[in-house]
């Protein structure tokens, strides 16, 4: 079955974007996965076709309306789960993204201004996610990236070698670094160990760099990973 994807946008262009190239795309052909895309100006009132309005309470900015908002939602909405992209949301987990890659699809609506007016997110019982602690100039970037993580889950769209780690994905821990040929490269050669052939030692030899790395750059994950009945090294 067609995993179905719509997004709800002031700017249609921006979409399929990087999705229409490389596994996404070539999934897309296949028909794994489909994108409908809705200009929420189609819904805009007046002549302007106007969609926001300034914020009640003052401040800077302008709220995308409500009224034109559902209308835009009322087009598509089914059983699919509805999601703003807004950095005041959760954040996304690859958890979620398995949850969502296992259903229907979703929909998922872009916010751009200062935001989205507060009722038609509750009426809808939107679910509300952040890609980041970071902000955007609005949601379509953070739509991609969910979409993104979703499709490469999707049945037949990665190797099956792939899929299969990602099935076990349980380890908290950042992942090893890499290295390839030559050996030898700009005076620096690979870890010994890692072109000794002992496989034993190899898996060692990333399990130790795996918990280095995520110790310093992730103590959050380092800290869930040992909570979580693993040995400190
Ligand atoms: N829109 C603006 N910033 C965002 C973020 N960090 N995540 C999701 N949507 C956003």
């Amino acid at each position: 079955m067609t995993w179905r994807a719509d997004v709800l946008t002031i700017f249609p262009s921006m979409f399929p974007g990087p999705l229409g190239d490389s596994l996404a795309g070539k999934a897309m052909e296949a028909g794994t996965w489909a994108l409908q895309v809705t200009d929420i100006r189609d819904f805009g009132l007046g002549r302007h076709r106007s969609v926001d309005d300034t914020p009640f309470g003052g401040g800077a900015g302008m709220v995308m309306r409500p009224d034109v908002l559902d209308a835009a939602i009322s087009s598509v909405a089914d059983e699919r789960p509805l999601i703003v992209l807004t950095p005041r949301g959760a954040p996304l987990t690859q958890k979620r993204v398995q949850q969502l890659a296992q259903g229907p699809g979703a929909i998922l609506l872009c916010g751009r201004f200062e935001g989205i007016d507060q009722r038609v997110i509750e009426a809808r019982q939107a679910e509300e996610i952040s890609i980041g602690d970071y902000v955007l100039s609005g949601g379509e970037i953070a739509a991609l990236v969910l979409l993104d993580a979703a499709i490469r889950l999707l049945p037949g769209v990665m190797g099956a070698a792939d899929s299969a780690v990602e099935e076990s994905f349980s380890s908290p821990l950042l992942e090893y670094p890499h290295y390839t040929r030559p050996a030898v490269w700009a005076d620096r050669a690979v870890p010994e160990t890692l072109t000794s052939g002992n496989h034993a030692a190899i898996a060692a030899w990333r399990l130790d760099a795996a918990r280095q790395t995520t110790k310093i750059r992730r103590p959050d994950l380092y800290n869930q990973y040992i909570a979580s009945g693993a040995q400190a090294p």
